[in-house]
């Protein structure tokens, strides 16, 4: 009999409903998770039990979806959820059931899942119950609906996400007629909720294969929630630095990023831009003048549709604002770069344009690769000897320059900015004496001698 290895806490939990009278398994992506070799996130159950008898077992419990038949059990500190076998009745807005039948057969129950993988059993003592031959796919790797393929997605349109983003998670194929259902029930993507799509989009940007997102382009359905992305991969880039299309481009600036959320949503989004920016001049080559700014306002679209938070929104548009800046690979020029970009997000913008390049033009690649190389040991170089790049560096303050005659106010910012500009062209000058002096002169001459 093929074991699987179930945490003790679980196993209290599984011997507790079988010694009771009742049967009960570890089921879902727990036991696919498992049959892969890769350790489950969590462990769901599901039991012959009803609710109020789950509820009658355990000291510690709370009523998570007793409608769906769910009830959390608390063990150690740690919750589990233990699901009555049930069947699905008819679906509402082709999300969720709107009515459910408790069953007390195991088959049943896994006859209602999404796909073969996730429609396995374990019992400790019965071993897999695998109705729907789940680990014959497995072995192939290949994603199958339960059943008719198009009932299940009319069923729950989320799981068209799912299929794709399991495929990314695991480089698993979509077997053919659940990827023909797909093309045929595209549309119904809508009916999910944006918050779904948003974390389904996660974990195909996070997961080891995020190029699978083409097979949201593939069956149609990224035309529905990232239409701005669709428009990239019919957007053709025409130029000496470029080897494909936008879309294409940005796919393979994802996959040359540390997995990494904030990263990772910059380079699907940091040419967003592009198709409205497109012009082609008579020698035939494209032109994308103004991209960045273009491609900062769609993005924001697209990640308030989204509802991403605000803190993860205002990183990934602040990458995206500066992603195609030029940055001269000397002192100067990165200091100057610095101080209008920030030093927070300096690193993290090497990245992002290490990246980029990356996915252009291989043959054009290694020059500018360098220069990225030579910025990034710069600014480690300025990190390290504490050089002024900011306000706050210099070695006057507000308070000094209103001691001296300046006025409270924006002139004291002006005044501020123009030392600065003169410390990052000549560092030497960072002394008291010297910019005490800079500051009286310079503002003599602009407000005291007009
Ligand atoms: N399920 C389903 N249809 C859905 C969501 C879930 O049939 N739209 C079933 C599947 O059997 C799935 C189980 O419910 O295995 C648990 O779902 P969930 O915890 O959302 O996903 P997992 O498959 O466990 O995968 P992961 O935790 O990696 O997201």
């Amino acid at each position: 009999m093929e074991s699987i290895k179930v945490p003790k806490d679980v196993m209290y939990i599984l011997d507790t409903l079988n010694q009771n009278g009742y049967e009960a398994y570890v089921v879902g992506g727990c036991v696919r998770d498992c049959l892969l070799g890769k350790r489950p996130n969590d462990w769901d159950i599901a039991t012959s039990a009803m609710p109020q008898q789950v509820k009658a077992l355990f000291p510690r419990t709370y009523d998570t979806g007793i409608k769906h038949g769910t009830v959390t059990v608390i063990i150690n500190a740690k919750s589990f959820e233990i699901t009555t076998y049930r069947l699905d009745g008819k679906y509402q807005d082709h999300r969720r059931p709107s009515e459910i039948q408790f069953t007390q057969n195991i088959v049943k129950d896994l006859k209602r899942r999404d796909f073969t993988m996730n429609a396995i059993a374990y019992h400790p003592y019965k071993g897999l119950a695998d109705p729907f031959d789940g680990r014959k796919d497995i072995k192939a790797k290949l994603i199958k609906c339960v059943g008719l393929a198009g009932e299940r997605f009319r069923e729950d349109a989320l799981r068209m996400l799912r299929a794709v983003r399991f495929s990314s998670q695991l480089n698993f194929a979509i077997e053919q007629n659940t990827l023909q259902a797909i093309c045929e029930n595209g549309k119904l993507i809508t009916k999910v909720s944006q918050e779904r799509i948003r974390e389904e989009l996660n974990k195909v940007l996070l997961s080891e294969y995020p190029e699978k997102l083409l097979r949201m382009h593939e069956t149609k359905i990224l035309a529905y929630i990232l239409p701005e992305f669709e428009r990239c991969l019919h957007t053709p880039q025409n130029h000496p630095y470029h080897a494909y299309d936008v879309g294409n481009h940005s796919i393979a600036a994802v996959r040359n990023i540390e997995k990494e959320l904030v990263l990772r949503w910059t380079m699907l989004l940091h040419d967003i831009g592009k198709p409205v920016c497109r012009t082609t001049d008579e020698q035939g080559i494209d032109h994308f003048y103004g991209h960045g700014q273009q491609s900062t306002i769609l993005a924001k679209k697209v990640l308030t549709r989204l509802r991403f938070d605000k803190k993860t929104t205002e990183n990934i548009l602040g990458l995206i604002k500066w992603h195609d800046r030029p940055i001269h690979p000397t002192p100067r020029a990165v200091k100057k770069a610095v101080r209008v970009i920030g030093e927070g997000i300096f690193y993290d913008l090497l990245k992002v344009k290490e990246a980029d390049i990356k996915a252009q033009n291989p043959a054009l690649k290694e020059k500018r690769l360098e220069d990225i190389k030579v910025i990034r040991d710069i600014f480690d170089d300025i990190q390290r000897s504490g050089q002024c790049i900011s306000i706050k560096d210099l070695a006057v303050n507000g308070k000094d320059l209103l001691a001296i005659g300046v006025r409270q106010g924006k002139e004291v910012g002006m005044v501020l900015e123009k030392l600065l500009d003169i410390v990052i062209e000549s560092p030497e000058k960072n002394n008291r004496e010297t910019l005490t002096a800079l500051a009286k002169a310079f503002y003599e001459r602009l407000y005291m001698g007009r």
